[in-house]
Order: structure tokens, then C-alpha cells, then sequence
């Protein structure tokens, strides 16, 4: 079982754990009396909490640095506590700590009283869905052990932990130097207490059981191919987060919405299961071929779908010391997707320690927590945290750095949801060839690929395009170039030009393009002055990876992400080959002849 044990600088969080360890003959031989020594040698008193520095060799600095893991056994299971220090430069690493406990252990010093930390690290465990809490009221001796400055602190949290829906399970008076309360209880000091130990409390905790209660989801880490000969087989690999899935079983991968039938379930270094459930990291094989990419999560067909969008509502705090604010783009992590992030709007910004709220508009300062709505730069797939936390809850990454996190409460309908959801019945409906994508790309020494080329609207996207296609098509690749003009007579026949049917005219190349990418092709498509609007539309369309788009010209017209500019005072064949370079970096095109 995970544990995080959160609290405020110095209120005793290493002690407790050193103590825990120590006296259920948790150390290895020889451990307590050799920090003992060192101690005795270097003048200085001996600490419990030197036992966890001297387990990683770090009690030079006297606090704990680093997201510490501690294993140990009590005679009911065994434990992994992650020992999250207090400071509040540390939170990140209690975030990242917390988002794999299943229970926590809340500590606040009985002299010093509950501190601004102590109410922000409640409200991060309500955000990042752990449940239990058992709440430690730690240095009893310090305060005489008194009855009543324990029963103050209790209530005062307690209320303030039900205000975020958090109910602990214990409030727990120890004294970690002394080991009261720790892992026996303190008769003789709290004649008064007659509630369970810290060690007793976390026995008393319950595992996670309804994780396999809940509809199986596992986040894609990657498709793996076997490397014998001839076996063409992929196992898709990832964790199980929840549920369970076997052999037979119809899986559904989101948000592409494609299907398939797990043929096998494949163990690392043990011989092939039956079936994989919550917690454990595995893999499948599939009876279809069908093109699967990382970020992706796996569902089963037979049980409540994952929802598919680009725009959430999320109760989230903000760690990074500029403001979370509007202009900014972040990337969200969640299972194993990566998406650029926008902040929509800010709905109420609350200071995380008094849920006081802040004057809220254009920004979420640090520390702060806030509802907001997010728009991501493509769907994902995801559950709402009620329903699913552990496929509900995000980091916000900046410059590499988690800045913030939080969880999703409501999954909100964006402008491509019209098309997203002929997609998805599309996708499920969708009967694979009997040849994999592989076997083709073997052949055609390529994967397929949309080159999207747009531009100013005076540009010759046209006369590139025409050479691109020449190129790779000399070089021998499988190519080809629509115009839109291509299909407005003939598959767009039936609708008209007016801006509204614009959307319609886009979901149909995204169709045709679908179609082309399947065979293996590489698709060349050109359209004046795409709008990312439109680029969303047709990412609905096709798998979002396999889309390359250009920018042709020497201004910025619309505000359109794209992975190449090549200027329009390039001569073509020069151009052509910037996206040759491009689309073989990319691995687009490889053996050359
Ligand atoms: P950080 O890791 O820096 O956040 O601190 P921490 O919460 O791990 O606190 P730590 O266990 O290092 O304890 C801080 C100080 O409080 C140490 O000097 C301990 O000796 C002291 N301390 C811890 N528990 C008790 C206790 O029950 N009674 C008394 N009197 N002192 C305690
Ligand atoms: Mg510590």
C-alpha cells in the first residue's frame, strides 16, 4: 500500500516514519546503532529522522531533500511511504508522491498548531483524490499531553478538512521522539486515548479494492513489435490503472475510438495470463492490426466509454512562480498523453489555506488553487475524477517543470464535438485490412502522412505541392496531391461555399485523407489560409500524429501551428526539399533508393 505523510516544515514527519521503522524491527542490523555512533562522534543529539537520511546518506543536510521512498512490513502488509518534505519549494514532489498514494498521514505539531502548509497539503490530497487520511498530532510532549490542545487542533481541522469532503479516518496524538502512540500505544503519557496507533491506523486503512471494481483503463505507453521472424504481432503496453481486461475481451482505445479483440495477454518475464487487472503493468496482443499510438487509453468495449474532448472544467492549484494565467500555453500530462494546454477561463480563484476566495480574472498566483476551464491543442481521452480519479487527475508542465496539477470535473463539448463522434463510430464500425500498416510501410519504405500546405492566400502553395509530389514520386514513394478545388465538384458536390458549410467541407477531406493514410499513402493537401479551427476539424479526422502541416509565406495570417514555415521568396525546388528533410526527420520516409 502507498502512503504519503505530508505536513509542515520540522513537524516531525521523518521522526515519525524513523520511529515506525525502529520499532517494528523495520531497519536493517545494525542501522540504529550506527547512526547512534555518528551522532555520539559528531557531538550532536540523535534524531529518528537521521535513520531515513543515513538509509540514503544524507543527514549532513538534516532535512529530508528529495521524494524518499521507505518500504516496510507490518504483520498485515507491506508499505511504501513517501516521505514528502515539508517545504514549500518540495510540494512537487508531494504531488507527484501523492497522485500514487492510496492513503495519507497528515502531521501538525501540537505546540506550533496547524500551519498555513498543513491546511494546503488537505487541500492538495482532497484535489488529488486520496480519500484516507488518518491526521497525526505530533510532539504531545511538548504541550504536556494535553488532552485539550489536542482536542483543539482536532475539531479545527476537522472542520476545515470537511469543508474539502475529507473525513479522517483517526486524529491520532503522538509523540514521535518518544515513540507514544507510534507503533504501541501510550498508556502512561495518554491514559485519555483510546484510538488506534499510527502503525494500528494504517492497518485499519483500506486497500484500494475498488480500483478492479471500476471500468478497465490503461493508458498506452507504446506499441512494441515482437522481433522473431515472421511474427508480425504488436502488444500494446501499459499500466492498468483500473479494472480488469482478458483474453477475448473487445477493447476500444480512446480517442480514436478504434477497436479490436485482445488475442493475448502478454506478462513481463512470465509466462502469458489470462487476464491483467488494476496496478499491474502488462501488455495485449490483438487479433486486428489497427493503428494504436501512446497518449492513447485502452477501455473496454462492454463498459462506460472514457469521455473525448479538448476542453475541461478542473479544480487545479498552481505552484509556478509566475501566475497561471491565459496568455501562456502549458503542456497537460495525463495517463501517458502530452497535449499543449490554454487556459479558457478562470472561474474562481481560492486561497488554498483559508478557501477564502481570491479577486479573481486573469490569473492564478502561486500556491493558489482555482476552477478553471482548459483547452487543450487536440482531445484526449479521459474520466471525470468522481468517476475515475485515477484516469481524472493532470499535471501542468512549463519548461519541463510541474507548475501545477489538479483534477477534471466536468468534460465540456468543444467545436469539433460534431465531427469527433461520427469519427468514433467510424472507428468502431472500421473493419481493418487484412495487411497491417507495417507490411506496408515495409514495402513503400514510408508511413503515411498528411502534408498539409497553407498559407497567405497570394502564394503559390500550389506550384510546391506539384514538386513535392514530383520528387517523392521520382524517389519512388506512393504520393499524391489533392486541391481542394479536386473536391468541390465532385465529393463536396452536394454543398455549398458559404462560410458555415466550411466545417463540412473540412470533415470530408479529413474523410478522404482517412482513407488515403490507410492505404499507406502519403497525401498532399493544399488550402489558402487554414485556420486552426480547420486544422482541428481535420485532426478530428485522421490520427492527430500523423498530420505534418507548412506554412507557406513570410507572414503570420492566421494564428495556425505549424511544424515548418518556408518562406514563398524560395524558389520551389528549394522549398520542396525543406519539407523532404522535414518529413525524413520526422521518419516519414526512410531507405532511400
Ligand atoms: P522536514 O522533512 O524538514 O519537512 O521536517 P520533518 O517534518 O520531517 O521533521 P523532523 O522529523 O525532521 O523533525 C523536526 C524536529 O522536530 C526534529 O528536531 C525532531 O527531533 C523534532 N521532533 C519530532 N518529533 C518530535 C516529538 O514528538 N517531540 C519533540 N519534542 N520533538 C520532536
Ligand atoms: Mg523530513
Amino acid at each position: 500500500m502507498g502512503i504519503v505523510i505530508t505536513g509542515h516544515v520540522d513537524h516531525g514527519k521523518s521522526t515519525i516514519i524513523g520511529r515506525l521503522l525502529a520499532d517494528t524491527g523495520s531497519l536493517p542490523d545494525g542501522k540504529l546503532e550506527q547512526v547512534r555512533a555518528l551522532c555520539a562522534r559528531t557531538a550532536r543529539p540523535f534524531e529518528y529522522a537521521f535513520l531515513l537520511d543515513a538509509l540514503k546518506d544524507e543527514q549532513a543536510q538534516g532535512i529530508t531533500i528529495d521524494a524518499a521512498r521507505i518500504f516496510f512490513n507490518s504483520t498485515r502488509r507491506q508499505y511504501v511511504i513517501l516521505d514528502a518534505p515539508g517545504h514549500i519549494e518540495f510540494l512537487k514532489n508531494m504531488i507527484t508522491g501523492a497522485s500514487h498514494a492510496e492513503a495519507a498521514l497528515l502531521v501538525i505539531d501540537a505546540l506550533e498548531g496547524i500551519q498555513e502548509n498543513s491546511r494546503r497539503h488537505g487541500y492538495m490530497l482532497s484535489l488529488l483524490g486520496v480519500r484516507q487520511v488518518a491526521v497525526i498530532i505530533n510532539k504531545m510532549d511538548l504541550v504536556g499531553y494535553d488532552q485539550k490542545v489536542f482536542r483543539e487542533i482536532a475539531d479545527t481541522f476537522g472542520a476545515f478538512l470537511k469543508q474539502l469532503e475529507l473525513a479522517p479516518s483517526a486524529f491520532i496524538p503522538v509523540s514521535g521522539r518518544d515513540g507514544d502512540n507510534i507503533a504501541t500505544r501510550a498508556t502512561t503519557s495518554m491514559p485519555w486515548y483510546n484510538g488506534p496507533s499510527v502503525l494500528e491506523a494504517l492497518d485499519n486503512f483500506t486497500t484500494d479494492r475498488t480500483a478492479t471494481d471500476r471500468p478497465f483503463r490503461m493508458p498506452v505507453q507504446g506499441v512494441y513489435k515482437f522481433t522473431e521472424d515472421g511474427d508480425d504481432r504488436r502488444i500494446v503496453a501499459g499500466t492498468a490503472l483500473t479494472g480488469i481486461i482478458s483474453r477475448g475481451d473487445d477493447v476500444v482505445f480512446f480517442p480514436s475510438g478504434k477497436r479490436s479483440r485482445v488475442r493475448s495477454i502478454e506478462a513481463f518475464s512470465a509466462p502469458p495470463a489470462g487476464s491483467a487487472s488494476a496496478g499491474i503493468a502488462t501488455g495485449f496482443t490483438l487479433d486486428e492490426q489497427i493503428y494504436v499510438a501512446r497518449g492513447e487509453i485502452a477501455a473496454r468495449a462492454d463498459e462506460p466509454k472514457p469521455h473525448v474532448t479538448t476542453r475541461l472544467r478542473v479544480s487545479l492549484f498552481w505552484l509556478g512562480k509566475e501566475p497561471l494565467g491565459k496568455r501562456n500555453e502549458y503542456t497537460l500530462k495525463l495517463g501517458t498523453a502530452r497535449v499543449p494546454v490554454r487556459v479558457e477561463a478562470i472561474q474562481r480563484v481560492m486561497n488554498a489555506s483559508t478557501l477564502a476566495a481570491v479577486d479573481f480574472g486573469e490569473r492564478v498566483n502561486r500556491n493558489d488553487v482555482a476552477e478553471c476551464v482548459l483547452k487543450l491543442g487536440r482531445a484526449i481521452a479521459f474520466d471525470v475524477a468522481a468517476e475515475i480519479p485515477e484516469t481524472g487527475r493532470f499535471v501542468l508542465v512549463e519548461d519541463y517543470e510541474i507548475r501545477g496539477g489538479g483534477i477534471i470535473r466536468e468534460a465540456l463539448p468543444d467545436r469539433q464535438s460534431w465531427v469527433r463522434d461520427r469519427v468514433l463510430l467510424r472507428n468502431y464500425k472500421w473493419e481493418p485490412s487484412e495487411i497491417s500498416s507495417e507490411q506496408r510501410a515495409e514495402r513503400y519504405g514510408q508511413v503515411p502522412r498528411l502534408v498539409l500546405i497553407t498559407g497567405e492566400r497570394d502564394t503559390d502553395r500550389k506550384t510546391l505541392a506539384r514538386e513535392l509530389e514530383a520528387r517523392l514520386f521520382s524517389d519512388g514513394r506512393v504520393v499524391y496531391f489533392i486541391g481542394m478545388g479536386n473536391l468541390l465538384y465532385g465529393m463536396d458536390a452536394d454543398i455549398g461555399r458559404a462560410e458555415e458549410d466550411r466545417r463540412e467541407h473540412m470533415r470530408r477531406l479529413a474523410e478522404i485523407a482517412n482513407l488515403m493514410l490507410d492505404s499507406g499513402a502519403i497525401l498532399i493537401v493544399t488550402a489558402a489560409e487554414l485556420t486552426s479551427e480547420d486544422l482541428e476539424t481535420i485532426k478530428a479526422g485522421v490520427d492527430a500524429d500523423r498530420v505534418t502541416t507548412v506554412w507557406l509565406g513570410d507572414t503570420l495570417g492566421t494564428e495556425l501551428p505549424s511544424d515548418l514555415r518556408v518562406s514563398a521568396l524560395l524558389p520551389p525546388a528549394e522549398a520542396a526539399d525543406q519539407i523532404k528533410s522535414l518529413l525524413r526527420d520526422h521518419g516519414v520516409i526512410f531507405r532511400p533508393w
